[in-house]
């Protein structure tokens, strides 16, 4: 049976020496992508039903909890990875687990050790520490069935395999990436317990979860396993907490310690301060499940770049949205070209630095470096917003002394771009299902 292509895809786009704490630390920027030219397209949901579903579950739980979930929320800079980490407590009793917050994927899984005897299930191969969940040690773990519905309908969408060698045997998934990692996995219903911002716990039960026996990815490292934060019913508990969710990214190269918080429910239950907030469409099922916004351009130093409209257009497989667990900017060339060109230009006097193949495409020996000399880039939106993101958030670190330019060519096809996570730093986000909003504001996120 042909199955579509996942949704979640990891590669590595970059490789370059980022001196974290020792020498050695590589800072790997990593870059999920759904599409490339000639894929096929995603399925496309039935979002409508599904976001009044979320809604009316939210309420009825929302009035019972009166507070908003937050999860604490790091750089995985320490790591010399690209990417954040939420902390979560899952099972029975709880156990700690390190996951990537991801809105480009749908399910939350972790490394996880279930029924498996062979020596080899539930390590990590890539060397690194981290832990598995003990899924035999937890009295609320409970398996998917392969003959249940879930298994060979709704999960169908999240890889859930065919194979059922008896009714009751768990329905297994495998995640397959593009650089060759894969997850390999049981889907499960667990409980998994939240800090509420009023200072109590709320326990939520039957999450779907995925416990992967096996898995690979260098992308992983830091992290126990990957919380899927895609528009989807099934994919976390946002919908638990009045459909929407919302999170402040501290700048990427933050130590551990410079945390702030994955936020289920208002944000505004929660200590985050923001100066203000500007709302954009938040446009839901035009892109698979993930966040799409609506732009109308890309202005470098208050000019308007010349970009094709089609770049931005979902209708022919254009449109951008935003990914948490995408590291750098990523603009199909005729966006790419543009920027780059606006960007470079004040830039000249600097040496340039190559990294080869695998680096970004420009960086530059940033002594004697001065963010004045640097144009402002700004998203706008078609409603009429404007995203203004601080200088670092696009002339990046890359190594002590080394600056690049924070974007990569999603190639000439007809293909979504994306804001990636280092351009989402220094701002708080909200994701707002049920007004279909996106709102964003400059914020220190400590
Ligand atoms: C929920 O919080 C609001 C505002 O803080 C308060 O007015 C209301 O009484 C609370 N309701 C319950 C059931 O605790
Ligand atoms: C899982 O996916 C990987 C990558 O596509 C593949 O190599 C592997 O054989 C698959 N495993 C199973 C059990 O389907
Ligand atoms: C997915 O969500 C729908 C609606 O909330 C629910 O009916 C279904 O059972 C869920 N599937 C799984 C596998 O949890
Ligand atoms: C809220 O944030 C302010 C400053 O950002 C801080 O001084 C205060 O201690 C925080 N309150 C709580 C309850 O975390
Ligand atoms: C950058 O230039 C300075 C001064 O010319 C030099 O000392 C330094 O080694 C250069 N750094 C890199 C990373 O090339």
């Amino acid at each position: 049976m042909a199955r579509p292509q996942p949704l979640l895809f990891i590669f590595f786009l970059i490789a370059n020496s980022f001196n974290a704490d020792a020498a050695g630390v590589k800072f790997e920027l990593i870059h999920r992508h759904h599409l490339h030219p000639g894929d096929p397209l995603p399925p496309r949901k039935l979002v409508h039903s599904d976001a009044s579903r979320a809604q009316a579950i939210s309420r009825k739980v929302r009035s019972r909890l009166n507070a908003s979930g937050e999860l604490p929320l790091h750089s995985a800079a320490d790591y010399g990875v690209g990417q954040y980490l939420v902390k979560l407590n899952m099972g029975s009793p709880g156990q700690h687990l390190v996951l990537i917050p991801d809105t480009g994927s749908d399910l939350t899984w972790t490394k996880c050790r279930y029924k498996c005897h062979d020596d080899d299930c539930g390590r990590i191969k890539s060397g690194h520490r981290s832990r598995v969940f003990r899924a035999d040690r937890s009295s609320s773990f409970k398996t998917v069935t392969c003959s249940s519905t879930s298994c060979q309908t709704d999960l169908a969408d999240l890889f859930s395999l065919t194979i059922c060698p008896s009714p009751l045997h768990p329905c297994a998934y495998n995640y397959s990436y593009v650089d060759g990692t894969f997850a390999l996995g049981v889907f499960a219903h667990e409980t998994v317990t939240f800090s509420l911002t009023n200072g109590r716990k709320a326990r939520l039960r039957n999450v779907l979860v995925g416990c992967s026996e096996s898995s690979t990815g260098r992308s992983l490292l830091g992290a126990d396993g990957i919380m899927g934060l895609g528009y989807s019913p099934n994919s976390t508990a946002a919908g638990v907490f009045g459909g929407k969710f919302s999170y402040c990214l501290v700048d990427h190269l933050s130590p551990r310690s410079a945390s702030s918080h994955l936020i289920f429910g208002s944000y505004k239950d929660a200590n985050v301060s923001v100066a203000r907030i500007r709302h954009t469409e938040l446009v839901l099922g035009a892109i698979g499940t993930f966040y799409a916004v609506r732009v109308r351009g890309i202005s470098v130093g208050g000019t308007m770049l010349d970009i094709p409209a089609e770049v931005w257009d979902f209708g022919h497989g254009g449109g951008a949205f935003l990914d948490s667990g995408t590291t750098l900017t990523v603009l199909t060339t005729p966006a790419y070209e543009p920027v780059m060109a606006a960007l470079r230009e004040p830039l000249r006097g600097f040496e340039r630095v190559y990294y080869g193949e695998v680096g970004p495409e420009y960086c530059f020996n940033s002594t004697g470096f001065d963010e004045r000399v640097v144009p402002r880039f700004v998203l706008h939106f078609v409603d009429g917003a404007r995203f203004e993101p601080p200088v670092k958030s696009y002339v990046i670190d890359d190594a002590p002394g080394v600056k690049c330019l924070g974007f990569a060519d999603g190639g000439a096809g007809a293909d979504a771009s994306i804001v990636g996570n280092i351009m989402q730093q220094n701002h708080l986000w909200e994701f707002d299902f049920g007004k279909r909003r996106l709102g964003f504001g400059p914020s220190s996120c400590t």
